[in-house]
Parts: structure tokens; C-alpha cells; sequence
């Protein structure tokens, strides 16, 4: 498509949400809904995009700059809306205007159109499609001849007659122009109609009668114009876009074990003969290497992880995992948690802010935050980083091939040199050299013959009680019979 604009009505109020957020920054799929129409504008290859926003310019900070601006102050109509972009209009050879709800619209689609529209050299085309259920939409009203005459709108009773309502072919709001006809079409559109509105397909008739073409062009693709007015749309799209996604992820050799219970936003990248495990949720701007195993019960929010890994059962949010690496079960990684090659983070591990060197492993019950960790290192069960002093963050840098035995603590800021050992139980607050046991407890002592002299102790006592008190004590010792 040469020389065109692409026009994106997205100034409607969107009051059927019921939702603080404006409607087309509703996500789907980690994408907001404006971002769908936007996407599929470039992938039909527009030239110039152009989005009618309200006053309050709310879409502008979701769209990067490749998106031009325009502002309707008031939502007037479909032909108003259009009008608010008139000066980006002017001097292009086609536009082609759509609605900016209709996330499911592709830019095969749009090019269809377009193409169709210059092939047949018409002012104007419009996109139609044959629904069983039209209710709500606008009628396409077509001549003896079969031409199109007119769209005749049905949201409120008092625009269409009992006949026309009998239509099923309906208007989807996708429209191809000639933009200096579209442009004077614009000029003479009258809101004298049931919603006091200016109607964007009043441009048909207005053509027209000034001897112009205008063609139908039949959609093959129903999903192209199911509008999100409600969140029961929203999620009815949702999954239609999820099956798309997962499809295509398929299709490139990937397997979804259960796409039903899948979750993969539209951003992600997974590599050949990666798998993933049901009930998981990848999120954001997140890639997965090939052969890498996700899930099952797994969330990666904006993770990028390697190839050959596998991350079971954990929640990893805007972390790097490597090649070869094993995460989880029940692992939580946090942001600037990095997992170099072949590293592990194992069962109740939560790692924040924090490199995990090549071969390296964390594998169970252990905070790591803040933290440097060489390669080669075993961090023993529950060793644990006390990087926070109540007021401060401090680091913690541990060597190569240091094993910390279980249940150590490092006291932030600290450092265990290379080579170097900790032994079980140890508080370490001060920097262990290379290659040395940094040992921090109390020494063993052991009491000789203790649980002898304990039980003389309570026969003493027992005896000592009967003497004095022989009835109470008899009560008492019947009451704890079955548990001396
Ligand atoms: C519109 C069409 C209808 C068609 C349907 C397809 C008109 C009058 N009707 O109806 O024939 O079958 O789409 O989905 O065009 N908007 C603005 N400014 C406004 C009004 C709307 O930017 O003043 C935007 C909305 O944000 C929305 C789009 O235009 O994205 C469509 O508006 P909406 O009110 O939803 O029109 P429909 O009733 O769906
Ligand atoms: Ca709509």
C-alpha cells in the first residue's frame, strides 16, 4: 500500500468497561488494545499511521513515535473523528479508516482492502461482512443493482426500519477512501439521526450523489471486527488471540503441552523444541532458547532465558537465566537476578539483584540478594545473605569454588575469597580469605551423663511432692498416667 494513511478512531468514551483505565489500554496479551490496530496498520504496510485520540491524550505514552497524534475534543461521531485528523489526510492517495477497538483485525486484512479499493479505482470502499447475529452493528444497505447505498445504523431504534434490520451484512468499520473525496464527503455529513451523532458511513450516499463509486469488499475474516465494548468481549478476544499466539508458536516447533491452561503474551520468543508445561504464564518481553523445558507451574515475567534449561514451578520476574541452567521447583527469581551457564537455583530459593557465576549452585532454602557469586561455588542449604542493615543494602561477593556449608549467614557487606570454606551454622561478618574455613559459632560442649541426672532429679521430686501432699498428688499422677 503506497501513500497512505492509516486513520485509528480511538476517541470513543468506552463507558460499557466500567473501568478507570481508558478502553483501549485494556491489555490483551501484554499488548494494549490500541496496539493491536497500530500492529496491524504496520504489518499492512501503511505508510503513515495516525490515531484520533481524546482530550485527555491518554494512548499517546503507550505508541512510539512511529504513530501520529491527533486529538478530537469532543466525541461527536465516527465522520467528526475523522475530521480531527482531516489535515493528515490532505495530500495522501488512499486512507483507509478503522476502528481502534477491533484488536483481532490483521494487516492481511487491511491490505486486502486496500488493494481491492485501488484495483478498483472507487472513492470509496467499504469492509462488510454476513453475520448470523448482527444485532448492534450497522446494516449494509445495497441497490436493485446490488451496489451500496447507504449503512444504516441500528444501536438505537428510530435509524433502521423493520426491514432493514432483517440485514445480515454489516458494515465493520473498515473503509478504504480516496482522501480528497473522503476529505468534501467529510464537509456534508448532518447529524439529523437517532443518536445526534455525525455517522462516518453517512459518506457512502453523500458519494453517490455526487457520481462517485463505492464498492463493497467482503471480509473473509470474522475476527476482524469483533469490537470490545465489555470485559466479556475482552476475554472472548483474549482467547482468540491466545489461540493465535500459541499456534504460532506450534506451527515454529514449539510444544505447548496444554495451550488451554498456557499463558504467552504476544512479545515472546521460544526457540525450537522448547517445551512448556501446563499451567504457565509467559509474560512481557520474554524469550526462551531452544530445547529449554518451562514449567510446569512456572511464571517468567520479561525473562530471558537460554537454551537446554528448565524452570519448574517458579516465579521469575525480569531475571536472566543462561544456557543449561536449572530452575526451581518453587524457585523465586526477582529483578537483577542473573543465572550464568549451567548454574542452578533450587527448591524455597529467592535471589534478587544478584549474579550467579557459570556452574554455580544455590540449591535449597536461600535468600541471595545483592550478591556476586564466582563460578563453580555450592552455596550450602540455607546459607543466606543479610544484605539489609534496617536502613541500607549492602553487597555481598563470594569467590570460585567456595562451598558454604549449611546455614550460613553473610553478614553484607562481606567477602568469601576463592577457594574458600564456611562452616555449618556460621554468622559471617567478616571477610573469609581465599582459600580458608571461615568458621563463626559457639564450640560444642558436651554434658556427661545429663539425662541420668535428670530423671534422679524428677523421681526427688515426685517423692518430695507424695510426702507432703499424698492425696493431690495421687489425683495428679492418675491424670498423667498415659503420658509420664
Ligand atoms: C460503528 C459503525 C457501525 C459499524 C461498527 C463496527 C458508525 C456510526 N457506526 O459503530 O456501522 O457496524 O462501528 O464495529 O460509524 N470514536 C471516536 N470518536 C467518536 C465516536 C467514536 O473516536 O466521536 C471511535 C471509538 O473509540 C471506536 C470507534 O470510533 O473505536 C467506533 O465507535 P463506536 O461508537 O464504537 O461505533 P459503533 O457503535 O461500534
Ligand atoms: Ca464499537
Amino acid at each position: 500500500v503506497s501513500d497512505s494513511v492509516v486513520v485509528i478512531l480511538a476517541a470513543g468514551g468506552g463507558t460499557r468497561m466500567r473501568s478507570e483505565t481508558p478502553k483501549l489500554l485494556h491489555p490483551i496479551c501484554g499488548r494494549p488494545m490500541i496496539g493491536w490496530t497500530v500492529a496491524a496498520a504496520g504489518d499492512a504496510g501503511a505508510d503513515r499511521v495516525v490515531v484520533v485520540d481524546g482530550p485527555g491524550r491518554e494512548l499517546e505514552p503507550v505508541l512510539d513515535g512511529r504513530v501520529e497524534f491527533v486529538v478530537q475534543q469532543q466525541p461527536l461521531g465516527t465522520a467528526d473523528a475523522v475530521r480531527a485528523a482531516a489535515d493528515r489526510i490532505d495530500g495522501a492517495s488512499t486512507v483507509i479508516v478503522l476502528n481502534g477497538d477491533t484488536p483481532l483485525v490483521t494487516g492481511r486484512t487491511l491490505k486486502g482492502l486496500a488493494e481491492a479499493h485501488e484495483r478498483s479505482g472507487a472513492a470509496a470502499t467499504i469492509g462488510t461482512i454476513v453475520l448470523d447475529d448482527p444485532s448492534g452493528y450497522g446494516r449494509v444497505v445495497r441497490g436493485p443493482d446490488g451496489t451500496v447505498e447507504r449503512v444504516v445504523e441500528t444501536k438505537r431504534p428510530g435509524d433502521a426500519t423493520e426491514l432493514e434490520l432483517q440485514i445480515r451484512e454489516v458494515n465493520t468499520g473498515i473503509f478504504a477512501f480516496d482522501a480528497g473525496e473522503l476529505l468534501s464527503a467529510l464537509e456534508l455529513v448532518s447529524s439529523d439521526n437517532a443518536q445526534g451523532e455525525l455517522y462516518l458511513p453517512d459518506v457512502l450516499p453523500i458519494l453517490r450523489e455526487h457520481e462517485r463509486t463505492v464498492v463493497a469488499y467482503e471480509l473473509s475474516d470474522p475476527n476482524a471486527m469483533i469490537g470490545i465494548n465489555d470485559r466479556v468481549a475482552l476475554a472472548h478476544a483474549r482467547g482468540i488471540a491466545q489461540r493465535q499466539i500459541s499456534e504460532r508458536h506450534m506451527l515454529a516447533g514449539v510444544t505447548i503441552v496444554d495451550p488451554a491452561s498456557t499463558v504467552i503474551d504476544v512479545e515472546v520468543e521460544i526457540g525450537r523444541d522448547a517445551v512448556v508445561e501446563p499451567f504457565s504464564s509467559l509474560r512481557g518481553v520474554t524469550s526462551i532458547g531452544e530445547a529449554t523445558t518451562i514449567g510446569p507451574l512456572t511464571t517468567l515475567i520479561d525473562a530471558r532465558v537460554g537454551r537446554a534449561s528448565r524452570v519448574i514451578h517458579s516465579y521469575v520476574n525480569d531475571a536472566e537465566i543462561g544456557d543449561r541452567v536449572s530452575v526451581g521447583p518453587f524457585s523465586y527469581l526477582r529483578p537483577g537476578t542473573v543465572l550464568r551457564d549451567g548454574s542452578k537455583a533450587g527448591t524455597f530459593v529467592e535471589i534478587k539483584n544478584s549474579e550467579v557465576g557459570a556452574g554455580t549452585k544455590v540449591p535449597h532454602l536461600s535468600y541471595i540478594g545483592d550478591a556476586d557469586i564466582g563460578e563453580d561455588t555450592n552455596l550450602g542449604a540455607a546459607t543466606i545473605t543479610a544484605n539489609y542493615d534496617g536502613t541500607r543494602k549492602h553487597r555481598t561477593t563470594i569467590g570460585d569454588r567456595v562451598k558454604t556449608s549449611v546455614d550460613t549467614t553473610l553478614v553484607a557487606p562481606v567477602r568469601v575469597g576463592d577457594d574458600a570454606y564456611t562452616g555449618a551454622g556460621s554468622v559471617i561478618t567478616k571477610d573469609v580469605p581465599p582459600g580458608a574455613l571461615g568458621i563463626a559459632r559457639e564450640r560444642q560442649r558436651n554434658i556427661e551423663g545429663y539425662t541420668n541426672r535428670r530423671k534422679e532429679q524428677e523421681t526427688a521430686a515426685d517423692s518430695a511432692e507424695s510426702g507432703a501432699e499424698p492425696v493431690e498428688s495421687r489425683q495428679r499422677s492418675d491424670v498423667n498416667s498415659t503420658n509420664p
